[in-house]
């Protein structure tokens, strides 16, 4: 056959094979639809949740919440298959990096994992800021780096440094067969629990700056990183993107809500009338730079529409500690890990 002939059918067949449901659909714009075959599973049955997220058992009395499915408006997703999954990547490694909001699409993956093959053996560990857990039989990592800036924060004599150019926590990263970046939450942290005293960039050191900004320069720094170290023949990269918090009842047309709390349904239809977070615009510049294929987990439309998928009061503090930027478990970061699922599988 003419050389130019058997191009034109290969070129043909490998665009029809990326013209399946994930390259033609936007799987990030739809609505949330009742579904009584939900939560995917029950909070009983996975022991791994951990206090902060676990609002059943920590009192929550409405359970309508649990029974919301995503629907994509151009597609259906896939419902999630924990066996095709474990068996996929048997003797593989998936690394959740960042913070908390990491540690609960991790805790969701888990579980979501295990309620499919109950009572499978499984071992955890944790090694530093690492947290392992492997399902034995089916020899699957499902790990945990909590960092909560990506780029490194340093102890020196002249107190903590966040380091928006350095990231040598990198070197936990690598190797790993598929990773789920996050970051943002802790940008605007000022006070007490605030970890640093000084930020570096450029080789200045800094009493404090434009948080988006920083944002931005420790993003490029991660986006470097990728562009330098990811082997896409062997790691696929995504980026979690930003988590929405529901304390302001305003940017859901109810101004008298100050926080979640008594939020027991979503929004109607595909529109949050409070727009979108500033920095997922940010997210998105710096991730249109990066020449290796990073996949955005758009999860901020379908995650703004959930003001009733919080914890509120029951979280970790009761009423002092009502938390409106977690997710209950199960919940919507399971929507999150069956996006995921459906870029993957
Ligand atoms: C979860 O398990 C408990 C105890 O087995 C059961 O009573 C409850 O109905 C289950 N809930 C769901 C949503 O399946
Ligand atoms: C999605 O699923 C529904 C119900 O199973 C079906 O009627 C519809 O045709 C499907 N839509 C697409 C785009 O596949
Ligand atoms: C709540 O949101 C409204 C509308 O976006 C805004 O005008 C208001 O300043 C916000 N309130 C607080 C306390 O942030
Ligand atoms: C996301 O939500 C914003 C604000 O509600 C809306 O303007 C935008 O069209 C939505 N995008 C998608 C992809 O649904």
């Amino acid at each position: 056959m003419n050389p130019w002939a058997l191009l034109v059918i290969l070129t043909v067949l490998v665009n029809f094979h990326q013209s399946d449901a994930q390259k033609t659909c936007d799987f990030f714009q739809g609505r949330w639809v009742g579904d009584s075959s939900y939560p995917l599973y029950n909070s009983s049955s996975c022991p791994f949740i951990q206090r902060e997220f676990n609002c059943i058992k920590n009192g929550r009395p409405d359970y309508l919440y649990l029974k919301y499915r995503w629907q994509p408006l151009a597609c259906n997703l896939s419902r999630f298959d924990g066996v095709k999954f474990l068996r996929r990547y048997k003797g593989k490694s998936i690394m959740f990096v960042g913070d908390s909001l990491s540690r609960n699409q991790w805790l969701s993956l888990i579980c979501m994992l295990y309620s499919a093959v109950p009572g499978t053996r499984y071992t955890e560990t944790a090694v530093g800021e690492v947290s392992t857990f492997t399902f034995t039989d089916f020899e699957v990592k499902v790990m945990l780096d909590h960092t909560v800036y990506l780029v490194d924060v340093e102890r020196e004599d002249q107190g903590r440094i966040l380091k928006l150019d350095s990231i040598e926590g990198g070197k936990l990263w690598k190797g790993i067969d598929l990773l789920i970046f996050n970051t943002w939450h802790w940008w605007n942290r000022r006070g007490p629990t605030q970890p640093w005293d000084y930020i570096e960039v450029g080789g200045q050191r800094y009493k404090d700056m434009d948080r988006v900004l920083a944002f931005e320069k420790a993003l490029t720094t991660w986006a470097t990183w990728v562009d330098t170290n990811i082997d896409p023949a062997k790691t696929k990269v995504f980026f979690q993107g930003i988590s929405p918090s529901h304390y302001n009842g305003s940017t859901w047309n109810e101004p008298r809500a100050k926080s979640c709390l008594g939020q027991k349904l979503p929004l109607a239809g595909s529109t949050y009338p409070g727009g979108l977070p500033p920095a997922l615009t940010v997210l998105k510049k710096v991730l249109s730079t990066i020449k290796k294929p990073v996949q955005l987990l758009d999860i901020t439309n379908l995650s703004l529409l959930r003001k009733d998928g919080h914890p509120s009061i029951y979280g970790l503090g009761g009423r002092t500690g009502m938390d409106c930027s977690h997710w209950c478990l199960p919940g919507v970061p399971d929507t999150w890990n069956q996006i995921l699922y459906n870029f993957i599988l």
